[in-house]
């Protein structure tokens, strides 16, 4: 991992490989491991950066206290530092689950020049709704008085299907771990960015770069019919519903989601 310096932390960065550069963002509140599956995958052939956003995984968040916010566009503001310090100097695929996809719209909002393509993974365009952030808040005081626990217990049953979590104990364990290694303080931090970010909707139509939509077939938290309704308002994105899978497509059936993938990158 690489240590990039940033406002107020830094950021450990998987970065390996030649070729064409694919951005990993993952997703809340996990790490660059989820991506394992893809790294092995696309590793060999393309230049693959996986980071640890601010505050979770090998990074670090410095100066942070229980009220800090940690926003989309403040993640996206780091990618964009990263991507010049592992010497990305061309345009890159930028390939976000869930909260990575709520910061490929800020990126495409703030940084378009970097980008290539799009794969959005189980994930969504609209913000929250009043009572959702108010969940948010909820779950960011629980986590801050009762530790990172409170995330697991919140989060991972809706990660995965349940076909996943009876045949694969292994991505539920992966998930567990990378949550409780995150300190308190940035999952509560990134929780309230979570609940303040803006609906990014209007932004659908203006997307000029091809993109990608994959979701889990039994996803709970970004589901298939409204992540449809997403991709038909983005011009040409392809979608791709991935069988037996929940919201972490990507770890519950890697296969799938490596062969739309490395289709979409062939085609690019
Ligand atoms: C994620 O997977 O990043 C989260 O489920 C996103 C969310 O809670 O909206």
């Amino acid at each position: 991992m690489h240590q990039i310096a940033v406002a107020n932390g830094t950021i450990g960065v998987f970065a390996q490989g030649r070729g064409e550069p694919v951005l990993f963002v993952h997703g809340f509140p996990l790490g660059h491991d989820m991506w394992r599956g893809q790294i092995d995958a696309f590793g060999p052939n393309h230049r693959v950066i996986a980071p640890d956003l601010r505050g979770f995984g090998e990074s670090k968040l410095t100066g942070a206290t229980a009220n800090t916010t940690l926003t989309m566009e403040a993640f996206a503001d780091d990618l964009h530092v990263l991507l010049h310090a592992v010497f990305v100097d061309r345009p890159v695929v930028l390939c976000g689950l869930s909260m990575g996809g709520y910061i490929a719209w800020q990126f495409f909002r703030k940084y378009r020049d970097q980008l290539k393509a799009l794969i959005l993974c189980d994930t969504r365009a609209t913000g929250d709704s009043a009572e959702q952030a108010a969940g948010r808040h909820k779950l960011a005081e629980q986590v801050l008085t009762q530790g990172p626990m409170a995330a697991v217990d919140a989060m991972l049953p809706r990660l995965v299907s349940p076909k996943t979590a009876e045949e694969q104990p292994a991505v539920v364990s992966d998930l567990r771990k990378m949550i409780l290694r995150n300190s308190a303080v940035s999952i509560a931090a990134t929780l309230r960015g979570l609940a303040e970010r803006p609906d990014c909707t209007q932004m659908l139509p203006n997307i000029d770069v091809p993109t990608l939509v994959l979701c889990g077939q039994h996803d709970q938290i970004t589901p298939l019919a409204e992540m449809k309704t997403m991709a038909q308002a983005i011009p040409g994105a392809q979608f791709v519903e991935i069988a037996d899978a929940g919201h972490m497509s990507n770890m519950e059936n890697p296969k799938a989601v490596n062969v739309s993938i490395d289709r979409f990158l062939k085609s690019i």
